[in-house]
């Protein structure tokens, strides 16, 4: 056996009998721990009514095999070749990777499967397929599995639609499969950041948990399947359309891989281990530079753009501390509503008659920065690239796709639309001082055929080659991806953008469980979480300042509201704020994200603990009434029990509204042990519904 390990968890594979198996794939089990009878502990007979030999589980789930629940792998070679049986070859290891070559003979195919797992316990899955055969391999489907421990019995899976991303949907794991499909061709508002398994009565903190993502971008499904075998397990893959993937004789084909991690301490477990592991990438943005606090002007300009608005928002902004400006949809050419100009990426001279220069340096004389939206795989009927090359769209026959916000889907799989976006841009980017674009994807893409192939594939690597070669062209450029909101929030994307924007909904009330399921998997210094205006564009509801402040905290924070319009007072909070997310930020994008299981569901309280527990900051958000006249007490985990804290009420984020007379009496400051905060707890006030306090807690 073989034995993948990391800090928290472990995958053991089997090799005999030329098949390469999944032993086990879960608790952390450490070198002497599977003794050699586990094999003979864990065989099965031989059931009535089938097969007469003992069947054994094999990474390639094959009928030739004799599984019959749903396979790894299916495709053709004109109707030949149509059943496969790979047999392992050769592999090789190390402590935290494996690599094992399969071939099927008579199928002419090969494949390469490679286990990563990385130290703090999140396991990669990549796998190449190479066609060795003298005619075009068709392949239908790819879906890398691993098995679940009988134990798992739920599954919770994410949905959602525009505006209202990551909501979270729990069942019972029942015979037969259990789906989610994407077929957006992007990412999509619906696309469940991860499927996950778990033990019954699992929480934030407590219980086993299973998770798997596809790393990639396009068309996705995610399975979780019990067989009458009484056999579970969980897979995901890349979901192709007809014919569009064709391997071409001699060829190779790299399949989308899916991340995979297991936690004994529940979902927060999960989501440490992508955190930590996404954080020590070096080209993770905190690892670069903190990250600044971004005034993007959408919300408060829309297509109405003019330069003496935008410095009067950057005159309140200087004088607030933001450091990023962010100029949105409506600067370029022939752009004043969403009904034309996308695919002309040339500054228009009648909204901004001397290009972007003079702003730039209005802008950086108050110690701002300047970025520019951009949503450059698009385009429109009313375009100069249209008339030009109407030719460049994605569409299948003769046939114009349906049109969604009057807008085409740019064909970026085509070297010349591709270096028109890329030379067009590249262009803006050279001419003024621009470090960071927003790069929207305002449509979902059907009919997304290339010369008569499907090609959401090809156009979602298109996607990913153009985004990398901009950022070696400019170097230092950060990419924000935004999707209509968080449309394309994936863990494929992580690893060309530097920041999501999580949603177009900026009502915080909205926002609080959108951020909460984004952040299962993504560091929320990824998430873009801005304060909206008081009365949300997209809910018409109003929202106390201090709430939507403390909601903007846990994220790359920022703010999508016309500040010009603010009072006095509200600007005096809105720099108390920026400092503290200044002064807070370092602790906000290292620390431990910690959600408690708290006992009135109308309330969330989350927070984020330093890894050395020297420090956390917590957030008590009340949602909806108060179930009762006093809340439940405040019961922090994950600090250091045996350590005194000093625990006081940050004020710097303005005052809630309270359902009580008096107020709480630990505000000023009280020192409690760990302990004591995780056991006995905190009093928090009675707050009125959409209201949250924030709470400092220091080791002394
Ligand atoms: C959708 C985005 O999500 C918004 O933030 C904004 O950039 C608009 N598109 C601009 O058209």
């Amino acid at each position: 056996m073989i034995a993948l390990r990391s800090a928290h968890n472990s995958i053991v594979f089997n090799t005999i009998n030329n098949k390469l198996s999944i032993f086990h794939w879960g608790a952390l089990l450490n070198e002497g721990e599977l003794g050699s009878d586990v094999i003979a502990a864990t065989t099965r007979a031989v059931s009535h009514s089938h097969w007469d030999q003992p069947t054994t589980a094999d990474v390639m789930r094959e009928h030739s095999k004799g599984f019959i629940g749903h396979p790894t792998l299916e495709g053709h070679r004109n109707g030949q070749a149509w059943s496969t049986h790979f047999e392992l070859v050769s592999e090789t290891h190390t402590t935290n990777s494996l690599q094992a070559t399969l071939v099927d003979d008579h199928a002419k195919l090969s494949l390469v499967l490679t286990y990563t797992l990385t130290p703090d316990g999140v396991l990669t899955i990549n796998a190449d397929l190479t066609n060795s055969g003298d005619t075009g391999y068709v392949l239908n489907q790819y879906v890398h599995w691993l098995p679940l421990a009988d134990q798992a019995a739920q599954v919770m899976d994410f949905t959602g639609r525009w505006s209202h991303e990551r909501h979270p949907q729990r069942r019972d794991i029942s015979y037969g499969l259990t789906t989610r499909e994407e077929r957006e061709g992007r990412t999509s508002h619906d696309y469940t950041i991860a499927q996950l398994a778990m033990t019954k009565n699992a929480n934030f903190s407590s219980g086993e948990v299973w998770s798997m993502s596809v790393a990639f971008s396009g068309n996705s499904v995610h399975h979780v399947e019990k067989t009458q075998f009484g056999d579970q397990s969980i897979g995901a893959g890349e979901l192709f359309l007809p014919g569009e993937i064709i391997i071409k004789p001699g060829e190779s084909f790299t399949i989308a891989p899916v991340q995979a991690s297991y936690s004994a301490c529940g979902i927060d477990g999960i989501s440490q281990n992508f955190h930590s592991t996404l954080r020590k990438r070096t080209h993770h943005p905190t690892n670069i530079r903190p990250r600044p606090l971004t005034l993007n002007v959408w919300e408060a300009v829309y297509f109405d753009h003019n330069s003496e608005k935008i410095k009067a928002l950057a005159d309140v902004a200087a004088e607030i501390g933001v450091e990023r400006m962010v100029l949105d949809d409506g600067w370029f050419h022939l752009r004043r509503n969403d009904r034309a100009g996308l695919g002309d990426w040339v500054v228009d001279p009648t909204v901004w008659p001397n290009g972007f220069t003079e702003i730039i340096e209005y802008l950086n004389t108050r110690g701002i920065e300047f970025g520019l939206w951009f949503e450059g795989e698009m385009v429109q009927i009313d375009s100069d690239l249209y008339r030009a090359h109407p030719e460049w769209i994605l569409h299948e026959g003769d046939r114009i796709p349906a049109l969604q916000r009057n807008q085409l889907v740019l064909d970026i799989t085509h070297p010349g639309a591709f270096d028109h976006v890329l030379g067009q841009v590249d262009h803006v980017l050279s001419s003024f001082n621009i470090s960071y674009i927003k790069w929207d994807h305002n449509r979902i893409l059907n009919d997304a055929g290339h010369l008569g192939q499907a090609a959401v594939h090809n156009q979602t690597l298109a996607t990913y080659r153009l985004f990398d070669e901009l950022k070696r062209r400019h170097p230092g450029l950060e990419i924000e991806s935004c999707a209509s909101g968080g449309a394309r929030i994936d863990l494929g994307m992580i690893e060309h953008a530097d920041r999501f924007w999580t949603s177009d909904n900026n009502d915080a009330l909205e926002r609080q469980t959108i951020q909460r399921w984004t952040s299962l998997v993504i560091p929320p210094e990824m998430l873009g979480t801005h304060i909206g205006p008081t009365r949300g564009h997209q809910t018409g509801k109003t929202t106390e300042l201090s709430f939507r402040a403390i909601n903007a905290l846990f994220g790359h924070a920022g703010i999508e509201w016309d500040i010009t319009e603010t009072t006095a007072h509200e600007r005096e909070i809105l720099k108390s704020w920026a400092a503290l997310y200044k002064e807070k930020r370092a602790l906000l994008h290292s620390g431990r994200s910690v959600r408690i299981d708290y006992p009135d569901s109308h309330a969330f309280l989350y927070g984020v603990v330093a890894h050395d527990k020297s420090e956390a900051l917590f957030a008590f958000m009340q949602h909806l009434m108060p179930s009762s006249n006093f809340s439940p007490k405040l019961r922090f985990t994950g600090l250091d029990a045996s350590s005194q804290y000093r625990v006081r009420l940050i004020t710097e984020v303005g005052a809630p509204r309270t359902l009580q007379v008096g107020n709480i009496t630990w505000g000023e400051g009280v020192v409690l042990s760990g302990a004591a905060l995780e056991s006995v707890g905190l009093q928090p006030p009675t707050l009125a519904p959409e209201n949250g306090i924030l709470i400092s807690l220091i080791k002394q």
